[in-house]
């Protein structure tokens, strides 16, 4: 199964462009619906985008807009991230207040208090979060109180043009924090320390355009994986490197399947139940909440029972309930779940609540007799390219039923 680039890299990816007037190109974009929207607010800055297979090319103007909308930030809640780099280039932004969502609360405060440092003046008016730097940003030291991808994507976005040096704390790690670095160095940031939790952004005057491969999806990836070791099947993964997935893949070798890792890929195959496995979901390296739906999954189908817990995001749990249609048991309490495995579950009419959750879903609609139908796939479409038809290569009997195919013109 071929595992193209990720979402949450590519979108941020696509902001960083806003940083250099002229062509960006950034590739291996997946075609999802979220890709889509964000090509969408980058025009109304201003920017010539074209959308052509897996390849993003980003023109822009010597001067970008400074406003991004309600009716675009809701649909696409990360688009908040062109608020760093158009305080950047430009001294001032107005940017729609994305508002909750599905998986929790979801703030801001550690966006709008690292610029703040930075000598932003900031405030919030009539749902929109409005930043000014008439006299440009300047270096400064950060502590996150949470190492937050989004916030840590806004303050590096802002710093790669402050003047001076900004230090960020408690930064978020993730590979597709690492991604942003290594395109943002690309265009000739100096940025010290990605992958580690302490970011050094030396300022510089102007950036150029560059082209750049997104990171390999490694929810998607994780998403197979769990698939294979659910259904007691044998997946192997190519296009995302195993150590961004060493915990998820070590929970799976402790539930029982073989994962064998490769430089760019990995196999999963498991022969027998899955045995219950606890999880606990914490910012990378540890197990990312995005892979939660499967992490219960799992424990729905395995032998024992299985305390998870999650860490990052208050609704997360939302999803049980449709999970608990297909006959999976399962008790929250605050932020745990105990699953108790079932050796089969039993297919029945669902609704997808998020991303992950449908997902989460669909592949444990596979371990359930009978016919799962998940409702509202839309929410899938924002993150998996071609979910339906990758199922099929993997030999599912699925179908996409009177609904839509996502589109991605505007
Ligand atoms: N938070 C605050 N204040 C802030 C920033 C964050 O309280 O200023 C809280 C949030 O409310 C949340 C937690 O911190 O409870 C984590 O937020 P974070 O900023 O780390 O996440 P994010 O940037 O909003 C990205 C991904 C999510 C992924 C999380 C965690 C994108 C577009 N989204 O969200 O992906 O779950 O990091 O890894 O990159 C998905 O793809 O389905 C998805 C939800």
């Amino acid at each position: 199964m071929h595992v193209g680039g990720a979402k949450n890299s590519a979108l941020k990816l696509m902001a960083v462009a806003l940083l250099a007037e002229g062509r960006s190109v950034v590739r291996n974009v997946p075609r999802i619906t979220d890709i889509a929207i964000m090509a969408e607010v980058l025009r109304r800055l201003g920017c010539d985008v074209t959308l052509d297979g897996t390849e993003a090319a980003i023109e822009v103007p010597a001067e970008p807009g400074s406003e991004a909308d309600y009716d675009l930030v809701r649909r696409l809640r990360a688009s908040i991230c062109v608020l760093g780099p158009l305080l950047a280039r430009r001294g001032y932004v107005r940017v729609a207040l994305p508002g909750g969502d599905m998986i929790g609360s979801r703030g801001l405060d550690m966006h709008v208090s690292g610029l703040a440092r930075m000598g932003a003046d900031i405030s919030g008016e009539h749902g929109f979060v409005i930043a000014s730097a008439p006299a440009g940003l300047r270096g400064s030291k950060i502590w996150l109180d949470f190492p937050s991808v989004g916030a840590t994507e806004n303050l590096l976005m802002a710093a790669v043009l402050a003047k001076g040096t900004t230090e960020i704390d408690n930064a978020a790690r993730e590979p597709e924090i690492v991604d942003i670095c290594e395109m943002l160095t690309a265009m000739g940031a100096r940025i010290d320390g990605a992958g580690t939790s302490t970011l050094e952004i030396e300022g510089v005057d102007t950036l150029n355009p560059v082209r750049h491969d997104t990171v390999g999806d490694r929810i998607v990836g994780g998403t197979w994986a769990f698939g294979a070791a659910m259904t007691r099947g044998d997946v192997t993964v190519h296009g995302v490197r195993p150590q961004y997935l060493d915990i998820a893949l070590d929970k799976l070798v402790a539930a029982g399947a073989v994962v064998e890792p490769g430089d760019d890929l990995f196999r999963v195959r498991m022969e027998n139940r899955p045995r219950a496995v606890d999880i606990v979901t914490l910012p990378y390296p540890g197990f990312a909440t995005d892979l939660l739906p499967m992490a219960i999954g799992l424990g729905a189908v395995a032998n024992g029972s299985s305390l998870i817990t999650e860490n990052i995001f208050d609704g997360r749990f939302m999803f049980v309930n449709e999970m608990a249609r297909l006959g999976a048991d399962i008790r929250t309490d605050g932020h745990h779940a105990v699953v108790r495995g079932r050796e089969r579950l039993s297919g029945a009419p669902v609704r997808a609540t998020d991303i992950r959750a449908g997902a989460g879903l669909v592949i444990a609609g596979l371990c359930a007799d009978g016919v799962t139908e998940v409702g509202e796939v839309h929410h899938i479409d924002r993150g998996y390219p071609d979910f339906v038809a990758d199922l099929a290569k993997l030999g599912v009997e699925v179908e996409r039923a009177d609904v839509p195919e996502p589109t991605f013109d505007f």
